[in-house]
């Protein structure tokens, strides 16, 4: 009998035991070297990439458009339980197959660029969308021929992978942070009204530094008497931006992320080039006639 209070066991793992285990199989590094080397080669960083992980958007596009399959795919299971519905079935698998594409290219940029944990639960979330989607396929391949029954059947395992899928994809999200901004509390935690950071003469000319504000750590960079200063955790998943690269380009004075790559324009931490998607909360900066530089979170 467990003690009282103590959580009760399951006879099975959990569905998030699982993904933790997933989370930990070093055995599905050399499939993730080997696949995220390919697509950082045919995807290198630029304007495709920055669309395919939702820069424009200023959002990842991977979650809206994986709706458009699953959507069409469920339908089309559910419809296979009514009669005289097989004809709205084939067209809602072959919907569903045509947007698994942009769902994939777009799925893929963002997997190239995750932390290790996040690639092993992405690949499995990977592999069971080419399960589903080769299920599918071979669902309409079968209603074409006149065998009904058995498109029936891999519809329903089609439908089952992508369920596999989807659960890991919200793991990848939900549980590890995959997609979401990693610098959006910043803004909140900081107190309110003007606060003293340090001393102007303090700062290097032309090269990022971190200072701490209380327990938040900032990037800051002067140049000339402009100070700038950013969430030191970029917004894609956390990398120090002070250890990254400020550049001086046609888009102003931006900084590079050292992990991923992602640009930010410091002085208002909008997105040059992804992967983040979410703007890098940034402060207002002013410069008291005593050198000491004030900084207030922007609203
Ligand atoms: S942490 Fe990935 S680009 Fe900064």
């Amino acid at each position: 009998m467990p003690e009282e209070g103590t959580p009760r066991r399951l006879p099975f793992p959990r569905p998030v035991d699982v993904a933790e285990r997933i989370e930990r199989a070093p055995a599905l590094d050399a499939a993730i070297q080997f696949l995220s080397d390919g697509v950082v080669r045919v995807l290198p960083p630029g304007s495709r990439a920055d669309a395919l992980h939702g820069v424009p958007f200023g959002q990842p596009a991977h979650p809206a458009l994986v709706r458009l399959p699953l959507g069409c795919w469920t339908s089309a299971a559910l419809l296979d339980l009514f009669p005289g519905t097989e004809r709205a079935s084939r067209t809602l698998i072959a919907a569903g197959l045509a947007s698994s594409l942009p769902a994939t290219a777009t799925g893929l940029a963002d997997w190239s660029a995750l932390h290790r944990h996040q690639q092993r639960v992405g690949l499995v979330h990977a592999v069971s969308g080419a399960c589903a989607a080769t299920l599918f396929s071979a669902s309409l391949i079968a209603r074409v021929g006149g065998f009904g029954r058995a498109g029936k059947v891999l519809s329903a395992g089609g439908l089952t992978a992508a369920t596999i899928g989807g659960y890991l994809g919200g793991h990848l999200a939900l549980r590890l942070g995959a997609g979401a901004s990693h610098a959006e509390p910043i803004g909140h935690l900081a107190g309110i009204g003007w606060q003293e950071l340090c001393r102007v003469y303090e700062l290097p000319d032309g090269r990022p530094v971190r200072r701490q504000l209380g327990y938040l750590s900032l990037f800051v960079l002067r140049r000339g008497p402009e100070v700038s200063v950013l969430s030191d955790h970029c917004a894609h998943l956390g990398g120090p931006l002070h250890q990254g690269r400020a550049v001086r380009g046609e888009d102003g004075d931006c900084v590079t992320c050292p992990w991923h790559g992602s640009t930010f324009r410091v002085d208002d931490g909008s997105v040059v080039h992804g992967p983040a998607t979410t703007r890098q909360p940034s402060f207002r900066c002013r410069v008291t006639d005593a050198g000491m530089v004030e900084v207030q979170p922007r609203s």
